[in-house]
């Protein structure tokens, strides 16, 4: 059975704080980050980190911290990225169909565009002819967990197919624009190195006839393992058929000094967190126990929406006897479940659960679905001794409540 990190001290969180609370992990972060610099070593490298993962500003700042940049796809990220301490030439702007107004917010931050639409391009060389971009390509190589998640390929609305690199490279000659950086983000939560290398070789052709590049981006998308058969990515194959094949690649390219960006998330950040929830409801229907939570799909919705498997641990009854349980959330939807026919050490009424590898697309996509408030949110610091630091404050219903009418019209309507 998967175990979660310092079960002892995620215990001790949800005595004082409570649940439901999203514990995030500083240790976990900085050792993806130190494994992730150590399996790319060699290349000139620069990581980004896709921020709508998980944009707690405690993530946000030990990524700042730890000398990475950020990969922003709005203008909210951006303004967040920026107030946070990320200099403007440590972010890229990729915000999809992007309008006039955020092109100018971005363009007037001094961060660099990345822009997927022919159309865009062309209008972000007219407004500023000679202007440094970066262009997002589609290789036509699509991967992910799901395929919500697979953001290339024939169906996909990201990038400019690769096919028009002439039609790119016409635009970008009429407005003298620079083309610094070519980039392209086939899909999430891609555990096989050599579908990524299918797509990077894409990428590599494609950059092949042009100098002046300042960079080549590979997008994020390295998967981990939630589910026990599942095995973490192979990073001596990822050496030997991305890392080898890059370096051979650079020493020969046109642009020189050309460095290899990265703008990895889930990989950062989801094994770094885990969501405590307590059991209130064991119920017994039709012959399945159903373990009713006082979290659910609008506190972490990848399992209603991918279909997305979370290990459980029981942290109350750690060496219970392994029993199945359907395990639900407290949301008016049938879709609100974390597990079905999961074994769990056997869960009694007031146990605290732990779903794990929540660090990444949990927080950032929990919504106030049924006017429920969101999770708290703590920060463990590395080292046993550092004490929990709570980041957000979970509301009361009357402060849910409160919030919801001064920010609707609802208060004054008639
Ligand atoms: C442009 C871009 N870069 C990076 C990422 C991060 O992906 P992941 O969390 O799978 O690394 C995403 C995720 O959707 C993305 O759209």
């Amino acid at each position: 059975m998967k175990q979660p990190f310092e079960p002892e001290r995620l215990l001790h969180v949800a005595r004082t704080f409570g649940t439901p609370t999203y514990v995030y992990s500083e240790a976990v972060v900085r050792r993806q980050i130190d494994r992730l610099r150590t399996h790319l070593a060699g290349l000139p490298l620069r990581l980004l980190y896709a921020m709508k993962a998980n944009a707690s500003p405690a993530l946000l700042r030990l990524m700042r911290d730890e000398g990475l940049g950020i990969d922003a796809v709005s203008p909210g990220e951006l303004e967040v990225a920026l107030r946070t301490g990320f200099p403007p030439d440590r972010i890229l702007f990729s915000a999809n169909n992007m309008t006039d107004e955020e092109m100018h917010l971005a363009h007037g931050k001094g961060v660099l565009l990345n822009i997927g639409e022919l159309s865009r391009l062309e209008r972000y060389g007219r407004a500023y002819p000679g202007a440094e971009v970066c262009v997002r390509l589609n290789p036509q190589v699509g991967a992910g967990h799901h395929e919500h998640v697979i953001t290339a390929g024939e169906r996909s609305k990201f990038g400019i197919p690769v096919a028009r690199l002439d039609e790119v490279r016409a635009v970008v000659a009429r407005h003298g624009l620079r083309l610094v950086g070519l980039h392209q983000h086939i899909g999430s939560g891609i555990l096989s190195a050599e579908v990524l290398w299918q797509a990077v070789r894409v990428l590599l052709d494609a950059a092949r006839s042009f100098s002046g590049l300042r960079f080549l981006n590979f997008g994020g998308g390295l998967g981990i393992p939630y589910r026990p058969d599942e095995a973490p990515l192979d990073f001596d194959r990822f050496q030997q058929l991305i890392v080898d094949p890059l370096r051979a690649y650079l020493a020969e390219h046109p642009s020189k000094g050309m460095a290899c960006w990265f703008e990895p998330g889930r990989f950062l950040v989801a094994e770094a967190g885990v969501l405590l929830m307590r059991v209130n409801t064991l119920k017994e229907a039709n012959g399945r126990w159903f373990a009713g939570t006082d979290s659910g799909m609008s506190h972490l919705v990848r399992p209603a929406i991918y279909g997305a498997y979370h290990a459980l641990f029981n942290l109350s009854n750690p060496a219970g006897p392994l029993r199945t349980y359907d395990v639900v959330g407290n949301i008016c939807e049938s879709a609100d479940h974390f597990a079905r026919d999961r074994e769990v050490q056997e869960i009694r009424e007031g146990d605290v659960l732990a779903v794990l590898d929540a660090g990444a697309y949990g927080m950032s996509m929990a919504s106030h679905y049924n006017l429920r408030a969101l999770p708290a949110e703590v920060f463990l610091p590395a080292g046993p001794e550092a004490p929990p630091v709570l980041l957000r404050r979970r509301r009361t219903p009357q402060e849910v409540a409160e919030a919801w009418l001064a920010e609707t019209t609802a208060g004054t309507a008639p």
